[in-house]
């Protein structure tokens, strides 16, 4: 039943590789949510090609709309508003997504929402359970990895972030460097649990500020496998990957866990792709609860990008008036705001 009273946002995600819409009622329940992924196409090359994802999402963006609609039993008429991400992400791939919210919106007129695409993956959180704050997120993903504080609901301050590769495109690299398809970061973790940590390698960026590096730790596993290679000595996958994910477990943990002290905070939120890393997620479990810590961490399909995150971010951000216009524009960069 339609209450006078709910809001009803349908959302819009094609930042990389995922072409979703989704229907979200009041910020935090799910009506439909499409996903469909390019993974296979992609993993024949061995990561996105923006040229093959853009035109995949020009291919699907309709049908996923229709699509959803039909699973939801509703009409363009019963939504209360239309959100996209517009960045950050692939230019050609955020286009299709904004270009079809803005149709939908000029068509059945109806107010725009402009997402940030971090926005999106901290409020998958929000359709676990009701955020509560302040609260500390930690965004990691194949694109991010994001330390970020949030007073109250949209208020957003990053106090870090990683100076050179994201976190899972580090997982991704040292799967490539360990033989592994794309993308490696779940075989990755998966080889973790059957290993040891035998491999010295340097834990990344162990200061006292909030950012992060992995750029060294990723080259110091190449250069270890290529050290190892020359000397005629054989590479013990699994240790190498246990290894490497205890140093990434290590620095992410400590600097998290330091400002959650700093900031006097007890609500701690996980999200990205990373989120998804078991070794991560057990860790943090733990160190919860020694420390008394909220933790939310969303399921699997949750952490990976959908659209029914845009949808939960944007009935915050269409409560507080965030609209866009029909100039609105697609941005490969911006920080989140
Ligand atoms: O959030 P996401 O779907 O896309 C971005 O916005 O970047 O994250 C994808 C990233 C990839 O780098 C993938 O390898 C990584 O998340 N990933 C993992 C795991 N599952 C996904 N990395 C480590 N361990 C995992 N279990
Ligand atoms: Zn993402």
């Amino acid at each position: 039943m339609i209450v006078m009273n709910d809001k009803y946002i349908l959302a819009i995600e094609s930042s990389c590789d995922e072409t979703s819409a989704s229907i979200i009622k009041n910020g935090h329940e799910e009506i439909a949510t499409v996903v469909l992924s390019q993974m296979d196409t992609h993993a024949n090359y061995g990561g996105v090609v923006p040229e093959i994802a853009s035109r995949m999402h020009i291919e699907n963006i309709t049908m996923v709309l229709e699509e959803t609609l039909m699973k939801s039993n509703m009409t363009m008429d019963n939504m209360d508003a239309i959100a996209v991400t517009y960045g950050p992400g692939l230019i050609g791939s955020l286009l299709i997504g904004v270009e079809a919210a803005k149709t939908l919106a000029y068509i059945y007129n109806k107010p725009l929402v402009p997402i940030h695409h971090i926005a999106g993956h901290i409020y998958a959180n929000n359709l676990e359970k009701e955020m509560e704050f302040p609260l500390i997120a930690l965004v990691i993903s194949g694109g991010h990895t994001e330390l970020i504080y949030m007073k109250e609901n949209y208020n957003f301050k990053r106090i870090g972030g990683t100076l050179d590769d994201a976190v899972g495109e580090a997982y991704d690299k040292v799967a490539r460097v360990l033989n592994l398809p794309y993308p490696g970061g779940p075989l990755v973790d998966k080889l973790a649990f059957e290993g040891e940590d035998t491999y010295d390698l340097p834990i990344p960026l162990d200061d006292n500020s909030y950012n992060f590096s992995f750029s060294g730790i990723k080259s110091a596993v190449i250069n270890l496998r290529h050290n190892e290679e020359q000397r005629g000595n054989e590479i013990n996958l699994e240790n190498l990957a246990c290894s490497f994910q205890n140093r990434v477990i290590k620095i992410l943990t400590k600097k998290t866990m330091r400002a959650l002290k700093e900031y006097n905070v007890k609500n701690l939120i996980i999200a990205g792709g990373v989120a998804a890393n078991k070794g991560i997620r057990n860790e943090f479990v733990k160190l919860c609860e020694e420390n008394t810590i909220n933790l939310t961490i969303p399921p699997i399909n949750r952490c990976t990008d959908n659209a029914a995150m845009i949808g939960a971010a944007g009935y915050y951000a269409y409560k507080l008036n965030h609209f866009g216009d029909l100039n609105l524009n697609a941005k490969a960069t911006d920080e989140l705001h």
